[in-house]
């Protein structure tokens, strides 16, 4: 079946997302700084799953049904702190860093974020969901090539409610590696300016990414700065993250 792939890239589009009929339609969501790759480190770090949603709230009340959960997240990319919460302070914060074996391993995770679980809760009607990461993408792309669907959404996650260079790269990388897989696969005009915006930046990637509004946030705050680099790195997880069912992303297989 040759599939066609668009790019959404900002999160005013969450909302068409939402009233989409994605019944045959695969997403992969992208949120390079931080969210996805933080949710591709917890799996490749032994944790069960990891819920996404939207507001601390839900976070707050699916914790009630889930007692022994990790709360999970950031606002304005820091921990979320009991003074956000009336008295409760998350586990962790949005640092693939926190998300070490020792912390996640066997765990349960809820998590929310500003901008990339609002974009997974967005394409959460879709046929296939999918969490992608510069740190996954060779795995993703192939699970891509392979699984049938109609269309492709890759959805970035943004940063504010604006385009993100990072996600915008990412996305335009995974359509290098599916054109190249499935010759047969047709790229909308919106894939192809992630295309073309990524084959323009490939000689000096890192710089082009490093410069990106969200990598200049991190790269000025001291704790926060190594993030960028680990969270760019290319292919060092073979896993394949999504989303199940009870809406739980977990490692597929
Ligand atoms: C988000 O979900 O908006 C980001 O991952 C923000 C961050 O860097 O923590």
């Amino acid at each position: 079946m040759a599939v066609e792939i668009t790019v959404s890239f900002t999160p005013v589009e969450f909302e068409s997302l939402r009233q989409c009929n994605l019944s045959e339609t695969g997403c992969v969501v992208f949120d390079v700084l931080r969210a996805t790759s933080t949710i591709v480190t917890a799996l490749a770090n032994g944790a069960m799953g990891i819920k996404p949603v939207t507001e601390i709230a839900d976070a707050l009340s699916l914790r009630q049904q889930h007692p022994d959960a990790l709360l999970a997240g950031e606002r304005d990319g820091l921990r979320i702190c009991a003074a956000l919460t009336g008295g409760i302070e998350f586990d962790l914060g949005n640092s693939p860093r926190e998300y070490t074996a020792e912390q996640v391993g066997g765990r349960t995770i809820i998590m929310t974020t500003t901008n990339g679980t609002r974009a997974l809760q967005a394409c959460q009607a879709a046929q296939q969901v999918a969490v992608g990461a510069f740190l996954n993408l060779k795995a993703t792309v192939r699970w891509a090539a392979h699984t049938p669907m109609k269309h492709l959404i890759l959805v970035c996650a943004g940063t504010g409610e604006e385009a993100a260079l990072e996600d915008t790269l990412a996305a335009g990388a995974f359509c290098d590696g599916m054109v190249s897989g499935r010759p047969d696969c047709r790229l909308s005009d919106s894939a192809e300016i992630a295309l073309r915006a990524y084959h323009h930046s490939q000689p000096n990637l890192t710089a082009a990414l490093n410069g990106a509004r969200n990598a200049r946030r991190l790269l000025a705050n001291v704790d926060l700065r190594e993030d960028v680099k680990v969270c760019l790195r290319r292919d060092v997880h073979e896993l394949v993250a999504v989303r199940c069912p009870d809406g739980f992303v977990r490692t597929l297989g």
